[in-house]
Formats: structure tokens, sequence, C-alpha cells
């Protein structure tokens, strides 16, 4: 038994993670460590699409919590493993293509990942994981995580799913970076099980021809789907490489001048994600609302160098008070993350709705206002109130001394 996996004979499992409210914690413990973001979804979500389950399957946090066991393990390149998953029970995690789940860890940090296939009733989710050199997460993958593992997974999440082109001559552009491909794959697969007669454009890139890791299954698809056109592009190519060169945004604005009334999927590192919206709506005439991402820029990381705990008020069930002291720097999620006393469970992505807290009227007008992303799903939550805020997208920063909030009866 290691301390983060539990072996039996048969089965291994990723222990459950178990929140503890201890009253007297002070939170002056500052976290430090891997980022939580998914490596393969960075961006900026542009749209959303409504999904009508998402209150039903956010109003308690079972109701998205299911146990998924591991089939197989596969490294598709040096740093990038496929991990197949299924439910063992009958309840499998349905989702939309596109959208992302949360894998907890035993001590109750979460790691989020993109579905890379669509849905079918076999319930098998397809993820592809950047392993990372000293990532909590990776180490797991490479040691200890093998087919029979259990693990603890929230989802789905997400709402940068598919829309239904306006015209059938409508163009479908995906551009992606590294495992950035695993949501645009699931897309693609949806879109072309579909039959859609929109033609389909995928702009995948990396530094060399390794980094492609799928190439083959993606020219596959290309010879099987007149439609759809593979387009790699590598920005530090061998020698042999006869391929494009440069930036996928660039390629792509210079193979379609024109995209007025077509549609763009980025999905990626932020910086290409934020070049190709820029080139394309400027250059290219893409509307603003077309260009989709992934919601991760909603993620809120302080910018405050902590060199002070800032005194907080928080109450819980029955009234009963607690005076926390919490690191500058963080968001008030993650502070009070750290000390058990929340799950936020979607990492700060503002997509579960597990970090609500209700603000005292005498504080609200002085924070920082509601984003949309923010607005948007508190307002899907059941028993939305005045005064709730997602405390993911809440820095605590000393203008937050004294603040006065109130978890949830449910939340606890
Ligand atoms: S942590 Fe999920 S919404 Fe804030």
């Amino acid at each position: 038994m290691s301390g983060a996996v539990t072996k039996t004979s048969s089965t291994q499992y990723i222990p459950l993670f178990t929140p503890v409210f201890n009253p007297i914690w002070t939170g002056n413990i500052l976290k430090t460590g891997p980022c939580n973001r998914a490596s393969n979804l960075l961006g900026y979500c542009q749209q959303f699409n409504e999904m009508p389950s998402r209150k039903d399957a956010m109003s308690s946090y079972d109701s998205n919590f299911y146990e998924l066991e591991v089939l197989d393990k596969e490294f598709l390149n040096n740093s990038v493993v496929r991990l197949r998953m299924v439910s063992p029970q009958k309840r499998g995690m349905e989702y939309q293509a596109g959208q992302f789940l949360n894998i907890e860890l035993a001590d109750g940090d979460v790691r989020s990942y993109s579905m890379a296939n669509v849905w079918a009733n076999d319930g098998v989710i397809e993820l592809h994981i950047r392993l990372h050199k000293h990532g909590k997460f990776s180490e797991l993958l490479r040691t200890e995580i093998e087919p029979g593992s259990r693990l603890k997974v929230h989802g789905p999440y997400g709402n940068c799913t598919r829309v239904n082109p306006a015209s059938t001559s409508s163009k479908i552009l995906m551009l992606a970076t590294g495992t950035g491909l695993a949501p645009l794959k699931a897309l693609l697969e949806q879109i072309l099980e579909a039959g859609s007669k929109n033609p389909v454009w995928l702009y995948w890139g990396g530094r060399g021809s390794s980094d492609l890791y799928f190439s083959k299954q993606m020219r596959d698809l290309e010879n099987a789907f007149g439609k759809f056109h593979y387009i790699p592009v590598l920005s530090n190519p061998e020698p042999a490489w006869s391929g494009e060169v440069g930036y996928i945004q660039q390629v792509a604005a210079r193979d379609h001048p024109s995209l007025n009334d077509d549609y763009v999927y980025a999905c990626g590192a932020p910086a290409m994600v934020n070049a190709a919206r820029v080139i394309l709506t400027k250059t290219c005439n893409l509307p603003d609302q077309a260009f989709f991402a992934d919601a991760f820029g909603q993620l809120v990381t302080g910018s405050v160098t902590p060199n002070q705990l800032v005194k907080v008020s928080m109450h819980g069930p029955n009234g009963q008070s607690t005076q926390l002291n919490l690191p500058e720097g963080s968001s008030l999620m993650e502070a009070l993350r750290i000390g058990g006393h929340i799950k936020g469970i979607c990492g700060g992505h503002a997509s579960c709705g597990t970090c609500r807290v209700n603000i005292n009227p005498k504080w609200v007008e002085k924070l920082k206002p509601v984003s949309h992303a923010e607005k948007r799903l508190l307002t899907t939550l059941d028993e939305f109130r005045s005064g709730d805020r997602l405390a993911c997208q809440l820095i605590v920063t000393k203008t937050l001394m004294g603040l006065d909030f109130t978890i949830p009866d449910h939340l606890w």
C-alpha cells in the first residue's frame, strides 16, 4: 500500500477523499505545486450552449460523482498517455463531446481532462493525458495506475459543445496544439458520425512530428471522410518534414481568408487560443460568437505576493462561526479547500458550483462584480440566493479583510 493508491489482490483504488471540518485551522499555508488545470484544455470560452440537465447534474455533490475503472493505459508518445476507463457499475457518466471531467486525488486535489471520444453505449471514456516531470497525477500514472485501478471522477463539466452550423456550406475549423486534440477529436467524431455535410479542417500543431501522436488516425479519418481535411503544422520540424511549418493560427488564416459564415473551435496553449481568436476575427472576419474555446480561461489565479494573512468570518450550519486567517494571493476557493471547508471540484473553472458561498449583504457591493460566466453558473444552481458568489472567482487580498460569508448547508 502506498500513500496514494491502495491495492488489493484484484483491484487498485484511489482512495476516497473525506473533507474534514477543522474549526481551528487558520489557513496560513499557501498551497504550491503543479497547476490543477488540464494540460489539454486551456483557453477562453467565448460562447456557451445550454445544457438542460445541468441543474440536476450539479444539484448535489454526489450526482456527478463516478468511480471508474481503468481499462487500459497506452503511451502515445514519450509524454502523452491514453487512459481508457469505464464504470464497473451500470451507471456511466454520459457527456457531450467537448466536455471535461475531474479526477480527484487522495488529497482532494483535482486534475481536469477532456473526453477524447464521443459518448457511446459502452460507456468507455478516453482521455489523452500529458505527463509532467514532477506532476502528482503524472507520477501515479507512471507508477501505480494500471488496468483495474479505480479513480474518483466528477463531471461532466463545460459548455463548449457542438453548435449546429447555420448552413451546410459553413466551414468548421478546429485548431489544436498538443493534447488540445482530445476534445476536438470527440467533436470531430460526433460531426462525422452525424453525417454532417459541413466541411471540417483540423489544424494540429506541435514542435516536432512526435508531438502529433495521433497523426495516423487523423489521416485515416481524412481518407474515410471526403469532407474532413487534416493539416499537421510543426513549428520546429525535422529536416525530413515536408508539411506545413509555422503556427496553426497563421496557416489557418492563410488558408481561409474569409470566415464570415464559419465556425472555429480552438483548444490548446492559451497563447495559441488568444492569437487564433485575434487573427481569425480581425483578419478573416470570423464573427466573435463563432469562435469557441474551452472555459478554463475562467480560472482565477492571484497575482498578489502573499505577505499577510487576511482574517475572514465563515459561518456554517446552525450558526456555527469560525475566524480564518487566509493567505493573500490564492483564490478564496483554494484557501478554503486547503482547510477542507469546501470541495471546489472543478478546480476553479466556474463549472461545478461546489465552491458557492453566500456573502454578507454588507460585503456584496465591496467585491468585484460578478462576471458573465459566474452569473451564468450561479443562476443554474438550486436555491440560488442574492449574495451568492463562487469562491473560486474571488482572490484573497487585503481588501477582503473582515469578509463575512456563509457556506450553504448542503455543501458542508
Ligand atoms: S470550484 Fe467549481 S465553480 Fe468554483
